[in-house]
């Protein structure tokens, strides 16, 4: 595991022998940064990073079924039908890899899947983080948004433009705009997520578990404040 420095201590060391997993729920609209921070976030506590948007996009990529009836809502800017979310995350987490806990990013978002993935946080410390941006910014987030085809990682026209255009820095990948970041299917995406998804800032303000942050900062201070906002719920273990 590696090693978060939490008060001069690492993560794994400052956990006590029965800890229980640690879920962190990664909240906010499109563009806000969750896959930004959920994959260092990860690597920091140790812990796997579930993204829902890119299991759907691996199985689009890979022409199964599944990646078939979930990118005509994609590209429509709808969520997928909660019963295919469900099925497809709790398969992932159920995982030997997500004993220790998991991040997960882009999941719930519905009531309805909150509910269905409550039973499943009984015995862990879950911390739901909510990503706050105003939407000018989120346009211009979204719509500058490009990602290597091979590694995944993220980067932005403006804000971390890769050193050769069009190229992933890290693998020489080829860097491409997902269809559903164009302006006007990201429109719709902001109305379903102010219609279905915004209500679970209620749903885990009334747990006690929700940690809001304000995340127009650079992508650095914005994952320093996410660590400050965990540091302390993952010590108590
Ligand atoms: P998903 O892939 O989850 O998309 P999303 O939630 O709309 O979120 P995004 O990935 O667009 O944004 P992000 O917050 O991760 O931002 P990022 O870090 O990339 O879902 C896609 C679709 O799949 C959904 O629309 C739906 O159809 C379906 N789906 C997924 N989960 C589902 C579920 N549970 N139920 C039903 N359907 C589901 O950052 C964006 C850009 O900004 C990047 O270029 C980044 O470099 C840049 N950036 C980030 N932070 C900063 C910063 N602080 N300063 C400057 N630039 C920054």
């Amino acid at each position: 595991m590696l090693g978060m420095m939490i008060a001069g201590e690492t993560f794994a060391s400052s956990r006590s022998v029965v800890e229980k997993p640690i879920v962190v729920i990664l909240m906010g609209p499109p563009g806000a940064g969750k896959g930004t921070h959920a994959k260092p976030l990860g690597e920091q506590l140790g812990i796997p990073h579930i993204s829902t948007g890119d299991l759907f996009r691996e199985n689009i990529q890979n022409q199964t079924s599944l990646g078939q009836t979930a990118k005509s809502y994609i590209n429509a800017g709808r969520l997928v039908p909660d019963a295919v979310v469900l099925d497809m995350l709790f398969a992932r987490i159920d995982q030997p890899d997500c004993n220790q806990g998991y991040i997960l990013d882009g999941f719930p978002r519905t009531v309805a899947q909150a509910e269905a993935l409550d039973p499943r946080l009984k015995n862990s410390r879950v911390i739901a983080v909510n990503l706050n941006v105003p939407d000018p910014l989120l346009v211009e987030r979204i719509t500058g948004r490009l990602a290597c085809k091979e590694c995944g990682k993220l980067y932005h026209k403006k804000y971390s433009a890769p050193a050769s255009q069009g190229q992933c820095d890290l693998c020489q990948g080829t860097l491409f705009q997902r269809d559903d970041d164009k302006e006007e299917i990201l429109k719709k995406r902001l109305e379903v997520y102010r219609a279905q998804t915004e209500p679970l800032i209620e749903y885990y303000g009334k747990k006690d578990v929700l940690r809001e942050i304000n995340a127009a900062d650079s992508p650095d201070s914005v994952f320093h404040l996410v660590l400050d906002q965990i540091a302390e719920p993952v010590a108590r273990g």
